[in-house]
């Protein structure tokens, strides 16, 4: 039996997807991104499941597999791309963080783009290096990257490939956290985010990933009628009670 790249570890409420591929430095084949995408098709499924770490072994990822892609033609790499799966993540109804140590170069990065949160450790080296191979970021980098730091400094990563370190990503607004042990640290916040109404988190995420693709009244009015869906649910109910009893609440997703 050949081992398995992309492991699923389920602990309560949250599951933990790594990427297992560390002699390659966790470099991603399509392979691997097909088994992500169909672990990703489950977890939604499963209502048990509230929030989804991803991480790496050892390293988080050091982008898409050079050698695999090597005698592609054009449109064997548009076939080959990794955006399906990255903006099914973007769009996935539930928190999911990454855990970043070591690289997280280009497809690496990109997926890590495509996550609502990112926590790494002092050993994360964050960048884009597509143009050393006369490339650029092929899954999102160039679209992701800068919403979230401002369009100087991801020209800045994308035109020199360069990576940065976890203090400058801290500061970048690239990674949320610094910890010593960032899945500790991740865990830690799924535990937080699981005790939250998960219909109000899928919502306000849409609401946020909107508010960069859609223009702002439109998104205003999508977020009236998110509000207004919060509204009809159980969880909310719960959550009024609860502080007019001042106690905390109990939210089940319905
Ligand atoms: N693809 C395939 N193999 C990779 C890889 C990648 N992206 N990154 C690392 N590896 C392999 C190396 O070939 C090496 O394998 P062997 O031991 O069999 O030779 C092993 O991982 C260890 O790597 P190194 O010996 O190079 O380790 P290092 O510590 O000296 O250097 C590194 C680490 C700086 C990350 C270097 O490996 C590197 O530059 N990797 C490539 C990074 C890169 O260019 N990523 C972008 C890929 S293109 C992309 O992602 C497109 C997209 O947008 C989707």
């Amino acid at each position: 039996m050949t081992e398995k790249n992309v492991l699923l570890e389920i602990e309560k409420e949250i599951a933990v997807i790594t990427i297992n591929r560390p002699k390659a430095l966790n470099a991603l084949n399509f392979d691997m991104i097909t088994d992500l995408e169909q672990i990703l098709i489950g977890l939604e499924k499963d209502d048990t499941v509230r929030v989804v770490i991803i991480t790496g072994e050892k390293h988080f990822a050091a982008g898409a597999d050079i050698s695999g892609m090597a005698e592609f033609s054009p449109d064997e790499v548009r076939a080959y791309s990794f955006r399906h799966c990255f903006n099914r993540i973007e769009n996935f109804p539930k928190p999911m963080i990454a855990v970043i140590s070591g690289f997280a170069l280009g497809g690496g990065l990109e997926l890590a783009l495509a996550c609502d949160l990112r926590i790494g450790d002092k050993t994360a080296k964050l960048g884009l290096p597509e143009i050393n191979l006369g490339l650029l970021p092929g899954a999102g980098g160039t679209i992701r990257l800068p919403r979230l730091i401002g369009a100087a400094r991801a020209k800045e990563l994308i035109f020199s490939g360069a990576p940065v370190d976890a203090e400058v990503a801290l500061q970048y607004g690239l990674l949320n956290k610094i910890a010593d042990d960032p899945l500790a640290e991740a865990k830690k916040m799924a535990r937080m985010l699981a005790s939250k109404p998960p219909v109000s988190l899928k919502m306000a995420k849409q609401c946020v990933n909107m508010a960069f693709d859609v223009e702002g009244v439109k998104a205003i009015e999508f977020e009236s009628v998110a509000f207004a869906y919060c509204f009809a649910t159980e969880d909310r109910r719960e959550g009024v009670k609860a502080f007019a009893e001042k106690r905390a609440p109990k939210f089940t997703g319905k």
